[in-house]
Order: structure tokens, then sequence, then C-alpha cells
């Protein structure tokens, strides 16, 4: 999609489709305010007459044209302006354009939310950015799409933003997550330690991103005794990627992005049931997440060192599969007693995180399809923010919060950690049942050698099963945006 910024009055945008942002109180816009009078007050009286109401997310499609201007007019509802949130609005937008994208349009245009707390650059690159999102599929492998990237994406600017810049970076940031999406949405048939770190290696040369592949000989010789543990149940051998991205090259700062990679959880000799195991393509959404957010930063060229480290296996049930009661001695010397082959994330992250660290990472996110315990404790949607430093937390909170993604921060309580006992080895790796998400993060604590570290636990919102009117089914490309507003904030 081309996308673009205009300043115009929207009623003389030649669009397929304009979309309208409507509050629920008070002022509507300037631009729906010359709509309705260039529909001779029809937008008004739809109103009275209770057909829109500026609900959040409530939509209205008036397919009637205006002379000069769009054929087809869009009213989306984003609520009350003292109630507007980044995200509140990202998902008004996202169901606006996912709408009017079964179908292959040429030219989609939007005006941009305005009101409330909403900061207006913000506005721009969230209307750039659910263009982008909204209307790419899931269809990889279908035949017959049901969804369509219009050729051409107008974002009806309000004046006096550097909307040309803004419009360009939420395309930027879209297409990250779009990426992110599409690395998830791969089959597992496709998409293994080898395939995505072939994959990775062609997307950095792409951007300018250093990108180094470790195959299993390196692996072993950088002894990550957790990470082949988990590898051995494979035939696919495991990959260990670190991308390196050097913005602000006269500072050693370097915020280090650790990315869960498993590219299918069965759950091992654990073995998941069926039904817990149909999704778990989505395992190496941290990972995607890593890849896809460097990419967005070196395009948009952030003056921030980033270093990604990316662990890669497939847990499996193969002959040499490790087994319960297995001690694995992790890269940092920890030996961990294997009590639950399905808690297979952590020892993969255990050495990635500590040899992000020896590759000079100075602050830590490790992103995380971890525990289904976050998502019983905060259901789908949210990310679980677990922390050994609360200034570092409180940044990766700040840039969630920005960037329009719902984050909230759980406890670190020493008293988790006594679940973890093992009476053969330091540690075990699982606990009992009660608060599993807050015990998996005070498992990966052990591998962060103190350094500030955010540990962000996106098995809830990191893949839905079927589409909602906000969003499609499949890979969301959770935490993209987050990351990417991380880097700039560090800026
Ligand atoms: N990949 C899963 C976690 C998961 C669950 C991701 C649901 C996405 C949706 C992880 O490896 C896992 O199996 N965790 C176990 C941990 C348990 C054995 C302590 C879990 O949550 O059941
Ligand atoms: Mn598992
Ligand atoms: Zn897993």
């Amino acid at each position: 999609m081309q996308l673009q910024a205009v300043a115009e009055n929207p009623s003389r945008i030649a669009a397929d489709w304009l979309i309208v942002p409507v509050v629920e109180t008070g002022d509507q816009s300037a631009a729906f305010r010359s709509l309705d009078e260039a529909l001779r007050g029809r937008l008004s009286r739809l109103r009275e007459a209770g057909d829109w109401t500026g609900k959040a997310g409530e939509a209205l499609e008036l397919r009637e044209s205006i002379d000069g201007g769009p054929a087809r007019l869009l009213l989306i509802g984003i609520g009350a302006p003292e109630k507007m949130t980044r995200s509140g609005v990202h998902r008004s937008l996202m169901t606006a354009v996912r709408r009017i994208t079964c179908k292959q349009y040429e030219h989609i245009a939007t005006v941009v939310p305005s009101g409330g707390g909403l900061e207006p650059a913000g506005a721009v690159e969230a209307t750039a950015l659910a263009l982008v999102v909204g209307s790419t599929g899931q269809g990889l492998y279908r035949a017959e799409q049901g969804r369509f990237s219009p050729h051409r994406g107008t974002v009806v600017v309000p004046p006096g933003v550097e909307a040309a810049t803004v419009v360009a970076r939420g395309g930027i940031i879209g297409d990250a997550v779009n990426l992110a999406r599409e690395l998830v949405n791969r089959h597992p048939g496709e998409m293994y330690p080898e395939t995505f770190a072939q994959r990775a290696s062609q997307i950095a040369a792409q951007f300018g991103i250093d990108c180094e592949v470790l195959d299993e000989r390196r692996i072993a010789e950088e002894r990550m005794g957790c990470l082949l543990g988990v590898a051995r149940g494979s035939d696919k051998p495991p990959r260990v990627i670190i991308l390196e991205y050097r913005g602000a090259p006269a500072t050693t700062e370097t915020i280090g992005w650790v990315g869960k990679g498993v590219t299918f959880d069965s759950g091992g000799l654990s073995l998941k049931p069926s039904d817990s195991m149909k999704t778990m393509k989505c395992d190496m959404s941290g990972a995607a997440a890593v890849l896809s957010a460097m990419v967005a930063a070196a395009r948009l060229q952030l003056p921030v060192n980033l270093l990604g480290a990316i662990g890669l296996v497939e847990n499996m049930t193969g002959g040499n599969a490790y087994k319960l009661g297995e001690v694995l001695t992790a890269r940092n010397g920890v030996t961990v007693e294997i009590m639950n082959t399905d808690a297979e994330g952590r020892l993969v992250l255990a050495d990635v995180l500590d040899y992000a660290i020896e590759r000079g990472a100075s602050q830590l996110v490790d992103l995380a399809t971890l525990t289904g315990s976050c998502v019983i404790a905060l259901g789908e949607e949210v990310a679980g923010v677990f922390a050994n430093n609360q200034p570092w937390c409180d940044r990766i909170v700040a840039a969630a919060r920005t960037a329009g993604e719902e984050v909230w921060q759980m406890p670190m309580f020493d008293s988790f950690s006594e679940q973890l006992k093992s009476d053969v080895a330091d540690c075990k790796n699982v606990g009992t049942r009660w608060g599993g998400s807050i015990v998996a993060a005070k498992f990966l604590e052990k591998f962060v050698d103190s350094k500030p570290w955010v540990h962000l636990d996106i098995a809830g919102p990191a893949f839905v099963e079927s589409s909602k009117p906000h969003i499609e089914g499949g890979g969301t490309g959770t935490m993209v945006r987050t990351l990417v507003e991380l880097a700039a904030l560090d800026a």
C-alpha cells in the first residue's frame, strides 16, 4: 500500500472509502463538520435519529458519494474524549479498517481521530498503522483471499502535525507488526529453527542489521546446556540468532531484546493435550517480535544500540528427548532439575539471556509466550510484566502505554522462588500450580546477573484463535509497537 498524508478538506478526497471518527460526547471534529455540510446535514440528522452514537467501536456505513469526494463513508465511534486512550483508538480504527477491507479497493482514506488526551502525532501514527495492519489478512495458504490491502492509503491529517514523517513511521511500524504476524502464521512444518534463522538472515541483510546465526555446534561450544536439552527431542537442530543494530555508536549502552523462539511446543514428554497443542506454532511469537522490531528500529534509524538475541528450538518427544528428573547445566553454571518438559521456554531463555549479557546487553527485555498461568491471571489481551528493577520497568510500561498496548506489572516477591527449590540441583524448572507466571519469572531472574531486566509474558495476546471485529485471527505481532517505542524513548 502506498501511504500518504494530506491536509485537505476530506469532502474533496476522491477515495473509495473515507473513514470518519466520531465522538460520543462534545463537539465533532472540523473534518466531520465539513462532511456534514457537504451532505447538507445528513450526518447530524442520522445522529438525531439514533443511527450512530459515537460509542467506541460502533460503525455505520454510508454508501452514498459526495461529488468530487469520497464514494462511501464509514463512521467509526471512538467514545467520549475524556476516556480516550491510544489502545482504545487503535481498536476502533482497526475495527473500521477491517469493516471495509474484505474487498479489493483502490483507495481508502481515513480522518485522524482527535480529542481528549490524544496526542496529535500519536493519533496520526496510529491511523497509518491501522490502515497497514487492519488491511492485512492471515490467508497465507489460501487460494481465495478474505482481506485486501488497498493500493493507496491516505491519512487526512489535522494542520500543524509533521504529518509525512509520522505517517511513514506508522507505516514502518505497521509493516513490522505484519512481519511478526506472518512469521507466527507460517505453519510449523515450514517455520522451524533453521528456516526461521534463514529468514532472519535475509531480512537482516535487507535492512542493514548485523546477523549472526549459531548452529548446534557453536551453541554447544557456548555451553547452552538448557537450550540444548530442550532441542534434543527434535530432529530439527536448534539455532541462536544474534542481531545487532548500532544507532548510537558513541555510547556503550545497549538494549538487549531476547525472544523465545520455540517454533512448535508439543510439551515434550510432558505432552500437551491435543487441544492445547493446536496453536503452539505461536510459541515463537517473542522471537518474531524481536526480529520485526529490530527491522522497524533500523528503518527508522533510531539513535540507540540494540542487541536482538533469539533462541530457536522445537520441543518434541523424539527418542533422545530430555526426560523428567534429568539435570541440565545452564550456560551460567546453574543446574536445573527437569520436573516438566513443557516448561521449556524458561530453559531456552536462561541460556540466551546469559549470552545476551556477555554479548554486551546492558539492559534487557525478554518476550515469551511463557505460561498459561499468565493468561489465567490477565486474560487474552494483556501482557504480564515482571521486573527486577523498577525504573527500567516503568520505562517499558510507559512505552507500552504510548504505543497503545496493554500490559500489567506482576509482583516478584522472593517467596515465589521457594517453589523452585530442588534436592538434587540448584533449582527445578517448575513449581506448583499457584502463581505459575511469577514462578517462571523468578526462574528467569537467576540468569540476568542483576542487570536491569523486564520479562514480558505474551502467552495471552500473542495469538487470537478466531477473528474479532478489531483483530484478525492468528498471530497479532504483540509488543512490536512497544519495543519500537522503547527504542525511540531512549533516544
Ligand atoms: N508455550 C507454553 C505457554 C503457552 C500457553 C503459550 C498458552 C501460549 C498459550 C509454555 O511452554 C508452557 O507449556 N508452559 C506451561 C508451564 C507449566 C508446565 C509450568 C504451562 O503454562 O502450562
Ligand atoms: Mn511448553
Ligand atoms: Zn512453550
